[in-house]
């Protein structure tokens, strides 16, 4: 089924080189690869962890198409790609039809990843009705290219499809405890609709899947104002303000730093398995929110007070992957450990908000 030319790098194979054409795309004209290599599309792909996988498969040779419609990306995280070799932008929206730019390559598409949805609960809960359908309607359109180009294709599912879980560390064979009409449904049903999507096409032929379930990762790139615990913390802290601490703090968490979880997806997409189950991707190494804002207080380098806050509704008290699926079936774990993982975070939002960072910190770094 590959279309892909033959060279192989570090166990993944990419394709070959391919001049630019320019087809007109809406009211402005827009680039897309020309040539006959294999295409690999990233829908969400100027997003936090999209641009760490674009960067990662740009970095392999590959020829990309980053689909995004902008919604929560930083325009930054676009500039570090854009003008990249066999890097290519469509501004487009996946819960409509895919644009021609996209379906007219068709042909020389190979592999799709799928990480197009707002991840934090402000961005995702701001328009509900447009969360749900980019996750159910928008992975539908990207199956169904899959299925017309005989591409392989990798949805970026959630942990929250187990809800607030009554079984712990979460295997992958929890079913949830996932309600269907508070605040995060929207989030958490729509993922889980996508994930049946998914195994429906992938269990009927019609293409071949993979799904990761990704707990919470931080990293660089992420937006600092988008509500996430690490942003938050880590910026607040930064700035001297209080940090915010949702409830009493005890509710666990687990973190895995971005650069674990994009060689989780690009293993994931290229491993040899029948792709039949969900994959969960994350670290788990399990922590209150109490410690890491002792974590964040130690690296940033100040003091911090504290303000609580009530507990949002539906917020999962516990979360702690069980990765032995991952281990098994292809070789990963999370390799950076979380301290260093949170030295590199303040480093980049300290110099991204301006911010002088302690000398512990940068030398953690
Ligand atoms: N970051 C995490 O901790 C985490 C955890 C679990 C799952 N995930 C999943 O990973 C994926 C990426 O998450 P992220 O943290 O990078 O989020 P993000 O919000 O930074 O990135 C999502 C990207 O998708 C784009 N997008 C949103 N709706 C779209 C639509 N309808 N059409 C086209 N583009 C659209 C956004 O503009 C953005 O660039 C998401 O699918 C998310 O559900 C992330």
């Amino acid at each position: 089924m590959s279309k892909r030319k033959e060279t192989s790098m570090g166990g993944i194979t990419v394709p070959g080189g391919g001049a630019a054409i320019t087809v007109p795309g809406g009211s402005a004209a827009i680039t897309v690869p020309g040539g006959s290599a294999a295409i690999t599309v990233v829908a969400g792909g100027a997003g936090f962890i999209g641009s760490h996988l674009c960067r990662a498969l740009l970095d392999k040779g590959c020829e990309i198409i980053c689909l995004d419609n902008l919604q929560t990306a930083r325009a930054s995280n676009l500039r570090a790609l854009e003008g990249r070799p066999g890097f290519t932008f469509v501004r487009a929206d996946v819960v409509q039809p895919l644009p021609a730019a996209i379906t007219e390559r068709t042909a020389r598409i190979d592999r799709i990843y799928n990480l197009a949805c707002p991840a934090s609960p402000p961005h995702y809960q701001a328009d509900p009705e447009h969360t749900l359908l980019t996750s159910v309607v928008g992975t539908h359109h990207l199956l169904r290219l899959a299925e017309a180009a005989g591409a392989r294709f990798l949805l970026t599912s959630t942990s929250e499809v187990y809800g607030d879980p009554e079984v712990h560390p979460q295997q992958e064979e929890y079913r949830g405890s996932v309600s269907c009409t508070g605040p995060r449904a929207c989030y958490d049903e729509g993922k889980r609709a996508a994930e049946t999507l998914a195994f429906d096409y992938g269990r009927s032929g019609r293409a071949e899947v993979r799904v990761a379930r990704l707990f919470n990762t931080y990293g660089p790139n992420m937006d600092p104002d988008d509500g996430r615990v690490v942003s938050n913390l880590i910026c607040q802290a930064l700035a001297d303000r209080p940090v915010t601490i949702y409830g009493d703090g005890s509710q666990t968490r687990s973190f895995c730093y971005v650069s674990d979880t994009v060689d989780g997806l690009m293993r994931m997409m290229e491993a040899d398995i029948d792709g039949s189950e969900p994959i969960n991707i994350g670290n788990p190494v399990e922590i209150t929110v109490n410690e890491l804002v002792q974590r964040v207080r130690r690296i940033v380098g100040r003091e911090v007070t504290v303000v609580h806050r009530p507990l949002p509704v539906d917020d999962p008290r516990r979360r702690r992957p069980d990765i032995a699926r991952a281990r098994a079936l292809l070789g990963w774990s999370p390799k950076v450990a979380v301290d260093t993982g949170l030295a590199h975070t303040a480093r980049w939002f300290a110099e991204e908000i301006g911010v002088p960072l302690h000398l512990a910190a940068a030398q953690a770094a």
